[in-house]
Formats: C-alpha cells, sequence, structure tokens
C-alpha cells in the first residue's frame, strides 16, 4: 500500500507558485473570499487558504456577511469585486444559507474571475476540454494527486461515489478527458444507485465524495484499487481538545491494507485544493496582464 502524501505535493507546488509570483515585476496577484455566516468548517478552510495564499506572495481579502443577508445584498458585494482592477479571483466559501440561490450566486462572478471554477461557463469550457477556462480546486487538485502517484488511468474504470456539482461531476469530466491522467472509463453512482457495492468493486481508482464518514468499507472493494477520498467528516473524539476529529469517507484501517494507492484524511486531497486554488488564481493574474511564464 502507498500512502498519496497531498502535503507534500501540495508543499511543492506552492514552493513552485512562490518562485513564480516573485518573479512578476509589476503588481501582485490578488484573491478576495466571501464568507457567509459562521460554519466552523467554513471559518476554518477559508483562514487556511489565506495563510497560504500569504505564505506564497499572493494578496488576499476577507468579506464576511452575516447569515441573514439578502440575495441581492450578496450580488451587490460580488459585482464591487467583479469591477475592482486590483482583485483577480473571487471564492464564495460554500456552502451558503438555504435562502440563497448557490448556483445563481455562483454565476454572478465574473467567469474571469471564478478561481473556484463553478462559473456555468467555466463547467462548460471542462465539458468541450477547452484550457482556457477555470477547473474547480478540489477535482483539479485530485488529479495532481493522480499524476504525482504515477496512477495509469488510461483506459481504466474509475468509479466516483457522488454527483455534487463541485466534486463528482467534475472529477468524472477531467477523468474522461482525452489526454492523460484521463482516457479511464468512468462511472458516477449516487444515493439512488443500485447494488452499488458490485460497481465500486469493480473500480481500478475509487473517488470517493459523497461525505459520509467510513462509507466505503472492505466488502465495497477489491484489492489493488487506488483510493481517493474526497471525504473530510467531523466525528466526536473526547480525546481530542476540539471534541471531534477528521475522517474520510473510506474506512481507512479496514480498507487501506488492500490498496495500491490510498490519500489519508487529513493531508490527502485537502491541502490540494488549497494549492489549486492559488494556482488559479496566479492564473487569473497572469491571464488579465498577459504574462507567460
Ligand atoms: N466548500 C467546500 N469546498 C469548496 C470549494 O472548493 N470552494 C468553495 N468556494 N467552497 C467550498
Amino acid at each position: 500500500m502507498k500512502l498519496i502524501d497531498g502535503n507534500t505535493i501540495a508543499k511543492s507546488i506552492i514552493e513552485d507558485l512562490t518562485i513564480k509570483v516573485s518573479r512578476i515585476k509589476k503588481g501582485k496577484p490578488c484573491v478576495a473570499f466571501i464568507r457567509v455566516g459562521k460554519d466552523p468548517a467554513s471559518i476554518s478552510y477559508v483562514r487556511k487558504k489565506q495563510k497560504t495564499a500569504e505564505a506564497i506572495g499572493i494578496d488576499s481579502e476577507l468579506t464576511i456577511l452575516p447569515e441573514d443577508i439578502s440575495q441581492d445584498a450578496l450580488f451587490s458585494k460580488i459585482d464591487i469585486l467583479n469591477k475592482d482592477d486590483r482583485i483577480n479571483g473571487i471564492l464564495i466559501q460554500a456552502p451558503l444559507p438555504d435562502h440563497i440561490d448557490e448556483t445563481a450566486t455562483f454565476n454572478r462572478v465574473s467567469p474571469d474571475k471564478d478561481v473556484d471554477g463553478f462559473h456555468t461557463l467555466n463547467i462548460g469550457k471542462l465539458c468541450q476540454e477547452d484550457p482556457s477556462g477555470f477547473v474547480a480546486c478540489t477535482p483539479a487538485g485530485i488529479v495532481e494527486l493522480i499524476r504525482h502517484s504515477k496512477i495509469d488511468t488510461e483506459g481504466k474504470h474509475v468509479v466516483v461515489l457522488g454527483r455534487s456539482q463541485i466534486v463528482g461531476k467534475p472529477s468524472a469530466l477531467l477523468m474522461i478527458r482525452k489526454e492523460l491522467p484521463g482516457n479511464a472509463t468512468v462511472t458516477i453512482c449516487h444515493s439512488r444507485t443500485q447494488n452499488l457495492h458490485k460497481i465500486t468493486q469493480q473500480a481500478d481508482i475509487l473517488i470517493a465524495a459523497i461525505g459520509k464518514a467510513h462509507f466505503v468499507t472492505k466488502a465495497m472493494i477489491t484489492k489493488g484499487v487506488s483510493i481517493i477520498d474526497v471525504g473530510i467528516n467531523r466525528i466526536p473524539d473526547a480525546s481530542k481538545k476540539s471534541g471531534f476529529r477528521l475522517v474520510g469517507d473510506v474506512d481507512f484501517e479496514e480498507v487501506s491494507p488492500f490498496c495500491e494507492h490510498i490519500t489519508p484524511v487529513p493531508g490527502g486531497v485537502g491541502p490540494m485544493t488549497v494549492a489549486m486554488l492559488m494556482q488559479n488564481t496566479l492564473n487569473a493574474f497572469l491571464k488579465k496582464h498577459s504574462i507567460k511564464m
């Protein structure tokens, strides 16, 4: 079993980005975060993204909006950031409160500043394999983990567990691209899938993105599978100061001895999401200033 060390892979990408940012002669990339409400996970993710930006030399700013913000007021804030010449990337941390239309909100962001890759135009470009668009950070991070780990995807069966807009669907689109890592045969499974274990047992590569702790068990896999565990689930743990610990969608202890490769949680996909966001922000800046690196 080979453990895929997302921390180390993300670190090397961040080092590369730090060098590139230091070579910029005029100006600095800048990413703007919007956080709505007080979700503890969102607070922690945005803090991590800001700290990483700072370490690279990318500027960031954070707008915190109240949980009961109106859709119109949220749109007005996005419009201001869209028009602000200093801002290269805009990220609205999900999940948003129930009264906010998430898709409409993501589509309010200028496609040129959509470093999250959630705008309809960028999803369309991903479908068309047009490299001028932004790819969502977690799926892009999954691809980089697979590339760095030299996991062969050509003609292989990739099973994606979960059909979310943020992870499941774009990951499947990346895996069927006519380039490597890609060229895979992809099956997307979800909550209505029948005989799920029969399908997951056929996976050469399993991407688990359903948000259910310890969902993938030994009975669902075949020896030699490579697993990318996207889940970040908080489960109670009295021995921790915080009162919880993070686990993935995979029962790591039970499943990992039978895997060719597997990502840990934490320390697998999570750090890659942040690294890809930084890469998208730098790319937005370079494109705006017509700089080639
Ligand atoms: N919430 C969970 N993952 C993400 C992400 O990649 N981007 C944003 N904006 N929100 C998220």
